[in-house]
């Protein structure tokens, strides 16, 4: 039996200002408070606010021992240098953010993340102590050519090519299918959990921790979390919301496999 602790993730994408950012940290560690969660068996949260937002928030949290985690929504591998526009993981590692996403399918698609810079990103995160959160997922046409599972293999294979099993079992992997994410479609329960049951035995790892994402909502949490293999949730737009948020840090309750 392995009890894997959940994790609920938002990712704000390219919104909130810093004062914004600090407004939703505030709030959120009274709606916290007040429910008396993640407590001992409630999830890790982890918030991936924009850059301009991640000192005024790393401050607040810092001040206030709030619990939750604070992530950037990628990186550079490079450690410095004429980077111009890029941020090193020494520089969030000095933020105090524990936390990165790596191959997210809006990078992939918009900023020419490749399976390669995702396999140089993962070797960064680690060596400056960040946690990946290695995102995979498959578009509309390969769900329906019925590629899924060869697209998420191969994302996984070359992302993960010289990660040893000590990393593989502090990396989180989320899946999100492409067509699921910011359209109101979420994925069927019980396929994402096969889906994710594939990518855990290719990791080989039982402890490791795999979210889904694509519209996660109030009203769909609970059916997701009951899935055996799904360990919590990377959330998009129902994250910018406090109230909306908090329904799902509730819902996010242990699993057992
Ligand atoms: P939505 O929850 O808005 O569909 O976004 C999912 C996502 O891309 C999280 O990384």
């Amino acid at each position: 039996m392995t009890q894997r602790r959940p994790l609920m993730a938002a990712n704000w994408k390219m919104n909130k200002t810093h004062r914004e950012a600090v407004a939703f940290a505030e709030a959120l560690d009274d709606a916290l408070d007040e429910k008396q969660l993640p407590g001992a068996t409630g999830p890790d949260i982890v918030l991936f606010a924009p850059f301009t937002a991640l000192p005024a928030t790393s401050e607040h949290r810092l001040n206030c021992s709030s619990a939750w985690h604070l992530g950037a929504q990628t990186m550079d591998f490079h450690d410095s240098g004429a980077y111009t526009g890029e941020i090193s993981g020494d520089m969030l590692q000095a933020l105090g953010i524990t936390s990165v996403l790596v191959g997210h399918s809006e990078r992939r698609q918009y900023y020419n993340e490749t399976d390669e810079t995702c396999n140089k990103k993962l070797h960064a995160a680690f060596k400056h102590n960040l946690i990946p959160i290695l995102c995979v997922g498959e578009t509309l046409e390969e769900r329906e050519a019925g590629q899924t599972d060869v697209v998420v293999m191969r994302q996984m294979r070359m992302a993960l090519d010289g990660v040893t099993t000590q990393q593989r079992e502090q990396l989180v992997i989320a899946y999100e299918p492409i067509w699921a994410i910011g359209t109101g479609k979420v994925c069927d329960a019980a396929e994402a959990n096969r889906t994710i049951a594939v990518i855990r035995r290719e990791i080989g790892l039982a402890h490791t921790r795999i979210l889904y994402g694509g519209s996660m909502k109030p009203d769909n949490v609970a059916e997701l979390m009951k899935q055996p293999d799904i360990d919590g949730g990377l959330v998009g737009g129902a994250s910018l919301d406090v109230d909306s948020f908090m329904q799902l840090v509730a819902a996010a309750v242990p699993v057992t496999a």
